[in-house]
């Protein structure tokens, strides 16, 4: 395992992003960009986190953002729609790593997110119209039947266009820490934290990154 730089980056998601690239190149890694997204639900005064598996489908090193994709309905678009702060965790077990985000999710660029849904299998394209992701559904077969409507909705469409209530959500990093497993439980862990401003057009604006190292 290779500790952090005695000389913390000056800002974290490069490292990130080589992480990701070293869990791709390794063998045991299935999903190597799969992450655990957390939610938080306010109902009746208590705080209620929810977690799920999602995959990171894009890291903006250079904005400091991350992307994924999923129902705007769904009971994580739903949590987003009323807090949007979030937290994500990365854990490659079989490299000693973990990065956690924390941040701000706003809506990818509607553009954005049909020239990704654009670039999926026509199979998943018809999925993401066929389910009502989150709510009850009475049987198998019954989302079966739904399946099959979608299919003969676009039977005679060659582009299927992206359904609205999906799309693409950026999380603008306003925290990263790096783990890095370490011999006798002295594990290297740092944070870097930066404040991102959002106008009152909803844009962001990120500031510089400070870094501290963590005890494990
Ligand atoms: C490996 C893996 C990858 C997944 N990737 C996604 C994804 O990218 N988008 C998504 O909406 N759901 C994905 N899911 C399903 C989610 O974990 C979750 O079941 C779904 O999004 C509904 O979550 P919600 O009801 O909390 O909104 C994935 C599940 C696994 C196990």
């Amino acid at each position: 395992m290779n500790p952090l730089q005695a000389s913390l980056p000056a800002e974290p998601l490069q490292t990130l992003a080589t992480w990701l690239d070293d869990a791709w190149e390794c063998r045991h890694t299935p999903n190597a960009n799969s992450m655990v997204l957390t939610t938080v639900a306010i109902q009746k005064g208590e705080i209620l986190p929810s977690s799920r598996v999602l995959l990171c489908k894009h890291l903006d090193t250079e904005n400091g953002y991350l992307v994924f994709y999923t129902n705007y309905h769904s009971r994580k678009g739903d949590e987003l729609e009323h807090n949007r702060n979030a937290a994500v965790v990365f854990h490659w077990d079989n490299l000693g790593r973990q990065a956690r985000v924390e941040g701000i999710v706003i809506a990818s660029p509607t553009e954005e997110s049909d020239n990704y849904f654009a670039s999926r299998p026509r199979s998943s394209q018809i999925s993401a119209w066929a389910s009502a992701q989150s709510e009850p559904v009475a049987s198998r077969e019954a989302l079966h039947r739904q399946l099959e409507q979608a299919e003969r909705r676009f039977a005679d469409t060659e582009t299927i266009p992206r359904p609205p209530h999906w799309g693409g959500y950026r999380l603008w990093a306003t925290a990263v820490e790096l783990w890095v497993q370490g011999d006798n439980r002295l594990h290297d862990r740092a944070r870097w934290i930066r404040t991102v401003a959002i106008d009152d057009n909803g844009q962001p604006h990120p500031h510089t990154w400070s870094a501290t190292r963590l005890q494990p």
